[in-house]
């Protein structure tokens, strides 16, 4: 690769090391990383690449991310999700991240992401209010700053779609919050498998 071009990937990679290097504040960082997963997203190579990505596939309660990096100094990790035939009509659990940032940036695809308040104090354990606050249909180029704790879904139309994902730590090592609000449950489980796939296979 010495002589080449960097690909999109590559140029993804250092830019926001860069700017992670640069910007401390967690707040200002992940709003000043959202232009640069557009340009991500905006990449006519990797919207192609994305077609051949193998489906994501829920399991034994735990649901798939590909995995097509994670920094070795910064520690974020980039991810693909990739919601084929198989998932239509589906409804992804409402849950959190933890403690992490994300921005989900839809590549491929419509769908829609809604967005909850908590409304109660967080004092039992096993107990959570939510309210839906927003329901928005996004498309390509759209993404969403995910805080830590911020309650969410995403929910699928009726066609493949395809997310890059960004967070500041890579998933599946720890436990995310999860909701239902029909019986105000709140539980806990581990965040997605993680599939080591090539972005950008030569
Ligand atoms: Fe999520």
């Amino acid at each position: 690769m010495d002589n080449e071009e960097p690909n999109a990937l590559e140029r993804f990679i250092e830019k926001t090391r860069s700017l992670f290097a640069a910007e401390p504040d967690l707040e200002k960082r992940w709003t000043a990383l959202t232009p640069v997963l557009a340009e991500l997203l905006a990449d006519p190579e990797v919207l192609e690449a994305s077609k051949s990505w193998p489906d994501c596939v829920p399991r034994d309660g735990r649901a798939e991310n590909l995995l097509f990096y994670e920094d070795p100094d910064y520690g974020f990790a980039i991810n693909g999700l990739t919601k084929g035939n198989a998932r239509q009509g589906g409804r992804a659990r409402i849950h959190d991240h933890a403690h992490i940032y994300t921005l989900y940036g839809v590549l491929d695809g419509h769908e829609r992401i809604e967005r909850y308040d908590r409304l109660d104090d967080r004092s039992k354990p096993d107990y959570a209010e939510i309210r839906l606050a927003s329901d928005k249909h996004v498309g390509p180029g759209e993404i969403d700053l995910v805080r830590p704790y911020e309650v969410h879904t995403e929910t699928t139309v009726g066609e493949r779609t395809v997310a890059l994902i960004i967070r500041s730590q890579k998933g599946g090592s720890f436990n995310q919050g999860r909701y239902k609000p029909e019986t105000n449950e709140y539980y806990e489980s581990l965040g997605p498998r993680q599939t080591p796939v090539e972005m950008l296979p030569l």
